[in-house]
């Protein structure tokens, strides 16, 4: 404990003693990982209570061969991201909405979940600690990912007798390749993400690898990524690899109902939320594939995405295209006030943001 003490002070004096920003290709970030100084770490026994964490250097964890998380899944991660504002503060948003939805989500894989006061506090810490690597305004954002792992050793199939709650950050830019420009999306005629009972609407990290194969077969195809449909019907639309899918019609904003098979994104809720202060009717709703057909806008939204317009989408061989080259005005106004919000641009008057 007390070398965790001396890397927490480490961490401390580091940020503030050495230059505000590290030095960085800050134009051509993407969404690859960058290794930064630090990350955050506790544990839980049986007991079901999280040590106090520790912020100690980033880098490799032992773990068993064993452990839960290797052998049978057990883990969740989580998404968020911290913005740099002109004044040289630092913004998360909605970290208690990610810690709320890591303790739903360990409930459904047998896990214990750290407290959202821990969860947010180990955020801060986290970020403070590696506030260097926070982007200039503008540049991009601190992507934060969260991890509770099955990190005990098992054998025969048990949920893990202990687990680890980790913390790292990585500086990022736009998550596809594309930039601001609309993607280009396919509907998914063979695989499936989720079925109802399953995990579907939990950010277990088994779910994104189950998705790997449909999304390199989409990518050698051109995509950018991949829509899927419903497993029980084929028909309704469910989500994209790695965001939340939203149709607008006539001003009318439709997005796929949270009914167990889809992520409860928390940039989905705050697009509604928007979308909804703005005047906007918002309807969640089991959404056909066929309203695709005749669309006014297609977006995605997610915490890596933001909110990624959609050029076209290809179903069953059949291309529909977006007007305006994809980019919706809908969609931008949308997309404009909550990068506001988040960036600090904006005054904030949903209440959604942390200062640090
Ligand atoms: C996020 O948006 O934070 C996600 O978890 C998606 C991930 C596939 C990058």
């Amino acid at each position: 404990p007390s070398v965790a003490k001396c890397h927490a002070s480490l961490a401390t004096n580091y940020t503030r003693e050495t230059s505000e920003v590290v030095d960085l290709d800050w134009e051509n970030l993407g969404f690859g990982l960058v290794d930064t100084d630090f990350m955050y770490v506790a544990k839980c026994g049986p007991d079901g209570n999280f040590s106090k964490g520790e912020v100690l250097p980033f880098g490799p964890i032992a773990v068993s061969p064993s452990a839960g998380v290797l052998n049978y899944g057990q883990g969740l991660f989580e998404g968020l991201k911290a913005y740099r504002k002109t004044d040289g503060s630092i913004l998360l948003f909605r970290p208690e909405e990610n810690a709320s939805r890591m303790i739903t989500g360990a409930g459904r894989m047998c896990m214990p979940a750290p407290t959202v006061e821990q969860f947010v506090d180990a955020v801060k810490q986290t970020v403070l600690a590696n506030k260097r690597w926070v982007p200039p305004t503008g540049k991009g954002s601190l992507y934060i990912r969260p991890l509770l792992m099955g990190s005990g050793a098992v054998l025969g199939l048990a949920p893990a007798p202990e687990y680890t709650f980790i913390i790292f950050v990585s500086p990022v830019g736009n998550y596809f390749k594309e930039g601001l420009s609309p993607i280009n999306l396919i509907v998914e005629d063979k695989f499936h993400r989720a079925s109802p009972g399953g995990t579907g609407g939990v950010k277990t990290i088994g779910n994104y690898a189950s998705v790997l194969k449909a999304q390199k077969i989409a990518k050698g195809k051109g995509y950018s990524d991949v829509l899927y449909l419903d497993v029980v019907h084929d028909k309704y639309l469910e989500e994209v690899s790695s965001c939340n899918i939203f149709v607008v019609k006539d001003n009318v904003i439709s997005t796929p109902a949270i009914k167990g098979t889809i992520l409860p994104g928390i940039t989905r809720k705050s697009i509604i939320e928007v979308a909804q202060s703005k005047g906007f009717k918002v309807e969640e709703r089991l959404v056909s594939v066929d309203e695709l057909l005749n669309a006014d806008e297609v977006f995605c939204t997610g915490t890596a995405v933001v909110v990624s317009p959609v050029g076209s989408i290809t179903y069953l061989g059949k291309r529909v295209e977006y007007g305006n080259q994809g980019v919706g005005v809908v969609s931008q106004q949308l997309s404009k006030s909550l990068t506001g919000l988040q960036m600090g641009l904006v005054e904030d008057c949903m209440g959604w943001t942390v200062r640090l």
